[in-house]
C-alpha cells in the first residue's frame, strides 16, 4: 500500500477517533484524604462501602470509567491506602457498566501475573477490566519494599516492556520473551481476557509529561493520561504524543486531569478553590512537591511531570486547578468542549465532596456538554478547530 493511502486511512481514524463523544473517568478515593492536600472539610470517604455507593453513583451518571490510584505506604496526605487491584476487581463486581482501570507499577510486578490477575477480573466483569501502568515517582514505596530504584528513563524502558509483554500474553497463545527485565518461556494464558467488540484486550493506559513518557505511550500504550493543563498545555503534548504514534502507525487516545468544581455561581466554585488553597496543608504539599521533582530530576531535560508545578498546583496532586474546570455548570461545559478541539478524549476527573460533585455533573454540567458537542459536529466546527490546533496530525 502507498504511504499515502496510509496516510489518509490514518488521517480518517484519527478523525473518527475525535468525532466519539467525550467520556469521563473519576479518580477513586481509595487513599484517606480526598484528592486535595488541604484541611478543609471532604465529605469524601476512602472506605469501601462509601466507594461501592460512589462507582453505582457515577455509572449512573454518564462516568465511564474509574481510575483506582496505587500508594504503598502513608505519605504527604494519604495516611491509609487500600490496594489498587483488589479494589479495583470489588468495584467492577459492585457496578454493572462501569470499566475500572487498576494501577500498576511494573518494578513490583511480574508480567505474566499480572495478566493473569486483569484476565480474571476481566472475566469476571464481562470485560471491563484495565490497566495504568505507572513508571512510578515515590522512591521511598520502592525502598520500603526493598526493590531497586531506577533512574527515570530506565524506569520507562522497564514499563515499556511490561506493556509490551502483557499485550502478547493477552493476545498471544506462546508467549515467550527474555527482556532486560522480565522473561517468561511459552506461556499460554487461558482463558485470555473477555472478547470485546473495537477492543483487543484489557485497555493499557499511562500517564506523564517527560519525552521519556511522551515517547513510550507513541509506541505501546493505549491512553496517556496528562496531569492538569491548560489549552496550549495539552496540545502541545498532544501533537507530541500523535507524532510519535504516527511513526508506528498507531493511535493513542487521551485523558486529561482536572479538579471539577461546580456550583450555581462563579462567586461560589472561587471561594471554594480559595478555601482549598488557604486550608492547604502546607507540610504535605511541599513533601509531595520536592518528592515529585526530585523522580523527574533524571530526565535531563527538564520534562518531568512537576518540573513546573508550583505550591498552589501541587494542592491537587496531580495539578488539577490548571485545567480551569471551576464555575457554574456552563463555564465548565464550554471549557471541557474546548479540550474537545484540543484532541482530547476523556476527562478524569476529582472532586472535593464526590458524592454530591458526581450528581451535580451528572444532572447539571453533562447535559450541556452533549449539547455542546452536537453543535460542534453538526456545525463541522470540531474539523476546523481541530485543523486550527494543528492536531489533525496522523494516528
Ligand atoms: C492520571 C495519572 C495517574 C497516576 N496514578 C499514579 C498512581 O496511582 N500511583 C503512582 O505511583 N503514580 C501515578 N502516576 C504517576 C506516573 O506513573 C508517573 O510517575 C509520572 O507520570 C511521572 O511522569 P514523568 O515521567 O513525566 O515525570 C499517575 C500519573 C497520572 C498522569
Amino acid at each position: 500500500m502507498s504511504s499515502n493511502s496510509t496516510e489518509n486511512r490514518a488521517a480518517e481514524r484519527a478523525l473518527e477517533v475525535a468525532h466519539r463523544p467525550l467520556q469521563f473517568a473519576y479518580w477513586v478515593p481509595n487513599v484517606s484524604g480526598g484528592l486535595v492536600v488541604s484541611t478543609i472539610e471532604q465529605r469524601t470517604d476512602w472506605s469501601y462501602d462509601y466507594n461501592k455507593k460512589l462507582a453505582v453513583l457515577a455509572e449512573n451518571n454518564g462516568f465511564d470509567y474509574a481510575l483506582s490510584q496505587v500508594r504503598y505506604i502513608a505519605s504527604y496526605g494519604a495516611a491509609y491506602q487500600h490496594e489498587s487491584t483488589s479494589f479495583s476487581l470489588a468495584l467492577l463486581l459492585a457496578t454493572e457498566r462501569l470499566k475500572v482501570i487498576a494501577a500498576v507499577h511494573p518494578g513490583l510486578w511480574q508480567p505474566g501475573v499480572l495478566a493473569k490477575l486483569i484476565a480474571t477480573a476481566d472475566q469476571l466483569s464481562g470485560g471491563r477490566a484495565a490497566v495504568n501502568v505507572v513508571s512510578g515517582w515515590f522512591k521511598d514505596e520502592f525502598t520500603k519494599l526493598g526493590e531497586p530504584w531506577l533512574e527515570h528513563d530506565e524506569r520507562y524502558r522497564r514499563s515499556e516492556e511490561f506493556i509490551t509483554y502483557l499485550r502478547e500474553i493477552w493476545t498471544s497463545e506462546h508467549a515467550e520473551f527474555s527482556g532486560d527485565f522480565y522473561r517468561l518461556h511459552d506461556f499460554d494464558l487461558k482463558p485470555k481476557p473477555t472478547e470485546v467488540a473495537g477492543r483487543a484486550h484489557p485497555e493499557i493506559f499511562q500517564g506523564g509529561n517527560s519525552t521519556a513518557a511522551r515517547a513510550m505511550a507513541g509506541r505501546v500504550s493505549d491512553w496517556y493520561f496528562s496531569n492538569g493543563k491548560d489549552f496550549d498545555g495539552i496540545t502541545e503534548q498532544v501533537i507530541d504524543v500523535k507524532t510519535e504514534a504516527a511513526l508506528h502507525n498507531r493511535t493513542v487516545r487521551f485523558g486529561l486531569n482536572g479538579f471539577l468544581i461546580g456550583r450555581d455561581s462563579e462567586a461560589e466554585a472561587r471561594d471554594v478553590l480559595r478555601e482549598i488553597v488557604d486550608k492547604a496543608d502546607r507540610e504535605a504539599v511541599e513533601g509531595f512537591g520536592s518528592a515529585v521533582k526530585q523522580a523527574g530530576q533524571s530526565t535531563g531535560n527538564g520534562t518531568g511531570m512537576w518540573q513546573d508545578s508550583e505550591f498552589t498546583d501541587l494542592v491537587q496532586y496531580n495539578d488539577g486547578f490548571r485545567t480551569g474546570l471551576i464555575g457554574t455548570p456552563e463555564q465548565i461545559a464550554e471549557r471541557i468542549v474546548g479540550y474537545k478541539t484540543r484532541g482530547v478524549n476523556l476527562l478524569l476527573l476529582g472532586f472535593l465532596h464526590y458524592l454530591e460533585d458526581v450528581e451535580y455533573f451528572g444532572a447539571k454540567i453533562l447535559p450541556l456538554v452533549r449539547e455542546l458537542e452536537a453543535d460542534l459536529a453538526t456545525s463541522g466546527k470540531l474539523e476546523s478547530e481541530l485543523a486550527r490546533n494543528g492536531l489533525l496530525v496522523n494516528s
